[in-house]
């Protein structure tokens, strides 16, 4: 064992892991033991560049001292305390220190641990306001096909990927769907945000048509992260903006990928000047050291739920550990970095650098489009007939043996490093990739 091996489990039957081929992975284990800045090192030691920032959480890179120092603290002061009808300093600050970078006017924050639990908490609040604000009436959800929106059942239901949902019966009532924004016949290989598709927001016209006063709110994801990366096509949110407001519906925006600097800003709402009246966020909140999510709402909505209620309870939502106190300091050390740092800023400076390298993978072999936004991109292969997911499931094995984390969805590779990336880590990724698209075709 070398100074940074990690001994490996013994006994890998006991977990039944997330989002995994069990069977496959118990076979053959690929196991990440330690972390620091861009890489990862595997139990005996291998490093391996991380060209996912975890699950699109590890913005600031890897091991920070700043959060593991704070978190270490923390534990020492205050290891838990409620927050229902009592609450505790530290995560009042941590909601200020949130308040104080999302869009001017969406200042007040509630915590959850994840962006599933932020995602059904957003559209809790959402159904709340539309009550308290005497359009009890407003009980439908508007989510986008392949959204995601993490596994509750609000996200799941509002949430478009199929394969999400086959096993978990009925879903919730009262959902809708607005089409996704793919359209790969005119927008292949666009870079940042594609020409085409603006009017596809124009199917929120279809869906009032159809349900009259009855929405309460429609969720989307600025950029859809987790299905591929699919960027909002040029006009697409403002149109989304504009026919909620018109038809007094709420526009959520799942920022779970998108917030705290992954495209260039410190959320998608200020990149794209488009501002929503509800915005969710985990992941980058604390770099990912501990889990914590958040939903930031519109002074307004705030207003209307508590107003609403003379005395007593105004929200009948919260978790056992929202605004956890180790979270909380997480999330400060990881802000007090993302803003000294301007981790967003780097993302803009790199992104041109990062936008070439992405699309110099279009004249790899299977290569059928190419997307990118910020630090993120989508790379589409051309499935193995009758065998989708496989000819990118084998190139994720392959990169990994060669000492590169990246994510397949589908026959998708999707690419979000940490922000704090250096080009010569950009060149790596996309050359040790564009071995390994060659190798799975030769
Ligand atoms: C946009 C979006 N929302 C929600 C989630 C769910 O977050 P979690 O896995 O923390 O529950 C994710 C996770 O990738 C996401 O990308």
């Amino acid at each position: 064992m070398n100074e940074l091996s990690v001994p490996r489990p013994n006994n890998l039957d006991a977990y039944f892991m997330p989002f995994t081929d069990n069977k496959y992975f118990k076979g053959q284990p690929r196991l990440l033991a330690r972390a620091e800045g861009m890489h990862y090192y595997t139990p005996e030691g291998k490093e391996i560049l991380d060209g996912t920032a975890g699950l699109w959480c590890s913005n600031a890179g890897h091991g920070r001292r700043e959060i593991i120092e704070a978190i270490q603290k923390q534990a020492e002061i205050l290891d838990f305390a409620p927050t229902f009808q009592l609450g505790h300093p530290i995560a009042f600050e941590a909601a200020a220190r949130v308040a104080d970078l999302t869009p001017d006017g969406l200042d007040r924050v509630f915590f959850t641990n994840s962006g599933s639990e932020s995602a059904d908490t957003a559209l809790k609040i959402a159904l709340a306001y539309q009550r308290a604000r005497g359009q009890a009436q407003r009980v439908r959800l508007v989510g986008r096909e392949r959204g995601y929106h993490g596994v509750g059942f609000g996200g799941m239901s509002v949430g478009g990927i199929g394969g999400n949902r086959k096993q978990f019966g009925a879903m919730l009532p009262y959902v809708d769907h607005l089409p996704s924004t793919h359209l790969p016949g005119e927008n292949a290989f666009s870079k940042g945000q594609p020409a085409h598709g603006a009017y596809l927001a124009n199917e929120l016209e279809r869906l009032v048509a159809l349900h009259g006063d009855t929405i309460a709110a429609v969720m989307v994801e600025p950029v859809a992260g987790s299905t591929g990366v699919l960027v909002p096509p040029v006009g697409y949110l403002e149109r989304l903006r504009e026919l909620c407001t018109k038809h007094g519906i709420l526009l959520i925006y799942d920022e779970v990928i998108t917030g705290f600097g992954r495209i260039g800003n410190h959320f998608g709402a200020e990149r794209f000047g488009v501002i929503p009246d509800i915005m969710t966020m985990a992941k980058g909140l604390t770099n990912a050291a501990v889990p914590m999510g958040a939903v930031a709402v519109s002074n307004e909505i705030y207003d209307t739920i508590v107003d609403g209620t003379s005395a007593g309870i105004e929200f009948f939502h919260g978790y056992t550990y929202s605004g956890h106190p180790l979270a909380a300091a997480a999330a400060i050390a990881a802000i007090d970095i993302h803003v000294r740092d301007d981790l967003a800023g780097r993302v803009r400076s790199i992104e041109p650098y990062w936008e070439e390298a992405s699309h110099s993978m279009r004249s790899a072999p299977n290569v059928i489009d190419i997307r990118n936004y910020g630090l993120t991109a989508g790379i589409e292969l051309k499935s193995r007939d009758g065998k989708p997911g496989e000819r990118a499931m084998q190139i994720f094995h392959r990169c990994f043996d060669d000492g590169l984390l990246v994510r397949v969805t589908g026959d998708i590779i999707a690419l979000s490093p940490p922000l704090i990336i250096e080009k010569s880590h950009v060149d790596r990724i996309f050359t040790t990739l564009a071995d390994a698209i060659h190798k799975e075709a030769a």
